[in-house]
């Protein structure tokens, strides 16, 4: 039994300690803006914030996350949206929107470390992949967002 927060909110998951976060968020929590890509840490779809951190949720086990405040693409922005969700649209950055929670929570990351990242640190930062291929309306985004 791991407890930790998501959202703000205490969580304490009655699954197998090596469940991955992904599908505790998914299948317990109802929290489907964290998506399934590929399980192996390659693709980014599923990424979430730890402790303020990108991490890939496919990646790390609940049993990991003892104490730790997890945010998902749902609990990224209260009331409004999130300035890197603004720019987003502003941009028009999405194709089929699947790989796109995973890349706002990478770039969201990215910007609260680093407000004005080049685009060497864009490039570092931003390993996601998307199968639309909108990663130059993603660096776009993550600029506007940046200024
Ligand atoms: Fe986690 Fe692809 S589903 S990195």
């Amino acid at each position: 039994m791991s407890r930790f927060t998501v959202n703000g909110q205490p969580v304490h998951y009655r699954m197998d300690a090596k469940t991955p976060l992904l599908w505790a968020l998914r299948d317990a929590s109802n929290l489907t803006g964290t998506k399934y890509g590929c399980g192996t840490g390659h693709c980014g779809a599923c990424t979430v914030h730890v402790d303020g951190r990108a991490v890939r949720s496919c990646m790390v086990t609940i049993e990991e996350l003892e104490g730790s405040f997890v945010t998902t693409i749902e609990g990224l922005s209260r009331d409004r949206s999130h300035p890197v969700q603004q720019a987003w649209v502003a941009e028009s950055v999405p194709q089929c929107g699947f790989c796109q929670s995973g890349m706002i929570m990478a770039a969201a990351a990215l910007l609260e470390k680093n407000e004005r990242p080049t685009d060497a640190d864009i490039e570092r930062a931003m390993t996601n992949i998307c199968r639309c291929g909108t990663y130059s309306r993603v660096r776009e985004a993550i600029r506007r967002a940046g200024r």
